[in-house]
């Protein structure tokens, strides 16, 4: 009861609540049941660590918190964008200890890839094992409990002492124990639960049988670009496909190098066992700007470089790790600057929207780097159970209802910033019009006048 006066108290005399900075955990988003697509069959969830709306919660606070840095500067997000699909437009990505060695991963359909393990050159067996090596990395995010760093049990230690943890993983685990491991697997359920489905591709995809069929929402240029995509160079096409596959377009698990050898920073050195990219979905965002630099050196900056590469690319013995499936019966693809056109149209197809602004996959912190989660509010024994009442619609744009029980209640209406702005005393079968009410996000408080008892809710109004 005293923490839930406390959390009213904070929101009601917050003045700068923005919709982000509140979590409420009576209400959450739907991460368990995002769109996939029938003709999307690869899913490498890790047995036993399924998404849940919990625990991708808990790993979008993780993944946007600065605490998770042993300078409080860096979160997962200042390296992993949303509004460039989760990657970067920086070449190489500012960390607590200097940039990255690689270009950041733009992390979209994550969970729907032929290849399950993590990073450019795969170091990561499963994504769970991948989540808490930044943390642990000296550059990135300085837990390494090397070089005078902190470690490990110091950064459990951090979040033990923040308000919002012991919660957010008793609500998950059931204790409120911050391991490690639990840390890996909220983290993994959020990363995995990112989706981009609503592209150009797929709502062509959508209405036809293979990737092989003309897409009747394609331009010519587009279904030629396809053609070339799917096609292998022995029939006409680039070959794209042999690797990037699939109409998740994600890259196939025994790749070799694609001749791309660089290393950010040192002219002189190459690295040929970078073998797996991120989806070719979202290269470029829905504007058609790119998302940030190309390939695991970030050495290319247009689409247009990208297909220059694979088409001047010939066989040679001082890398004898490129993979024999760039090449057709010529050395070179001898693409004609019509189809290269083409098969850069047809990338652009694959950019989504919803991913972009996603309030699901946003940073969940206000302005001030505050959160304030509104408890769990179950089994009140000493009342009418007033937790339970509902408010519908929601979102809505004229009435919404509350399901009462006998009683006697007032109902208060406070908009963002804590200002009441209405009182009224609903009955049962109550309808409240808000058709007044601009357009945006209000908290409802429902109190039962005899026992003092309470509820908020969220409102959003349309
Ligand atoms: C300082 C920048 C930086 C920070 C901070 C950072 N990352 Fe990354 N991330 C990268 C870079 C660079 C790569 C590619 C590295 C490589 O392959 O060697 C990457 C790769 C990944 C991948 C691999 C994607 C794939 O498809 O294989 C995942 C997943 C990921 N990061 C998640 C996270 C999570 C979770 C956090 C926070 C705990 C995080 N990152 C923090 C820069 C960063
Ligand atoms: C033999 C396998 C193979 C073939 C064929 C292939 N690729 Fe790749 N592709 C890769 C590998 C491996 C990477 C990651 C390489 C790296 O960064 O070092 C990659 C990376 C990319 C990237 C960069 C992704 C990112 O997030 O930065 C793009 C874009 C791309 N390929 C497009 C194409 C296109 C277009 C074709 C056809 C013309 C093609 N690829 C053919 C293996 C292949």
């Amino acid at each position: 009861m005293k923490l839930k006066y406390f959390f009213l108290v904070l929101i009601l005399s917050s003045f700068v609540i923005s919709p982000s900075g509140i979590i409420d955990l009576n209400d959450l988003f739907d991460y368990e049941n995002t769109y996939v697509p029938a003709y999307i069959n690869k899913d490498n969830t890790t047995t036993g660590n399924e998404i849940t709306n919990s625990g991708a919660t808990l790993g979008r606070v993780l993944f946007y918190d600065k605490n998770l840095s042993s300078n409080e500067a860096i979160s997962c997000a200042s390296c992993h964008f949303q509004e460039f699909a989760f990657g970067d437009t920086e070449r190489a990505s500012l960390g607590v200890n200097g940039t990255t060695g690689r270009h950041s991963m733009r992390l979209v359909n994550s969970k729907f890839t032929h290849e399950s393990r993590a990073f450019w050159n795969e170091r990561a067996i499963t994504f769970e094992v991948q989540a808490t090596m930044p943390i642990k990395d000296h550059i990135e995010m300085g837990f390494s409990g090397e070089n005078g760093d902190p470690n490990f049990d110091d950064l459990i230690e951090r979040l033990n002492g923040l308000e919002y943890y012991p919660l957010l993983f008793e609500f998950v685990f059931g204790d409120s124990e911050i391991t490690e491991y639990r840390i890996q697997r909220s983290l993994t359920q959020f990363i995995k639960s990112i989706t981009s489905f609503d592209s150009k591709f797929d709502i062509g995809r959508e209405q036809v049988s293979s990737n092989y069929n003309s897409f009747p929402n394609f331009t010519n240029q587009e279904n030629l670009g396809k053609s070339l995509f799917f096609n292998s160079p022995f029939n006409g096409g680039a070959g794209c496909f042999r690797c990037h596959t699939g109409s998740e377009i994600s890259i196939t698990s025994n790749t070799l190098n694609n001749g791309i050898v660089g290393v950010i920073g040192e002219e002189e050195e190459v690295d040929l066992f970078n073998t797996k990219a991120p989806t070719l979905r979202d290269l470029v965002n829905p504007q058609g700007v790119l998302n940030g630099p190309i390939m695991h050196d970030g050495s290319l900056n247009s689409l247009m470089d990208v297909v220059n590469h694979y088409n001047d690319l010939v066989e040679t013995d001082e890398n004898p790790q490129l993979d024999s499936r760039l090449f057709g019966p010529e050395n070179d693809l001898d693409l004609t600057l019509q189809q290269k056109e083409a098969l850069i149209a047809f990338l652009e197809t694959l950019t989504g929207d919803n991913v972009y602004t996603a309030e699901q996959w946003s940073d969940p912190f206000d302005d001030n780097g505050e959160l304030i989660i509104i408890p769990l509010i179950t089994g009140i024994e000493d009342v009418n159970n007033i937790a339970k009442v509902k408010l519908f619609p929601n979102p809505t744009s004229t009435i919404f209802s509350l399901n009462l029980p006998e009683g006697s209640y007032q109902l208060f209406i406070f908009d963002i910033n804590g200002k009441l702005i209405r009182n009224t005393n609903p009955k049962t079968g109550h309808q409240e019009d808000v058709s007044g009410l601009k357009n945006g996000l209000y908290f409802v408080q429902i109190k039962n006048t005899d026992t003092k008892e309470y509820t908020i809710k969220k409102l959003v109004k349309i």
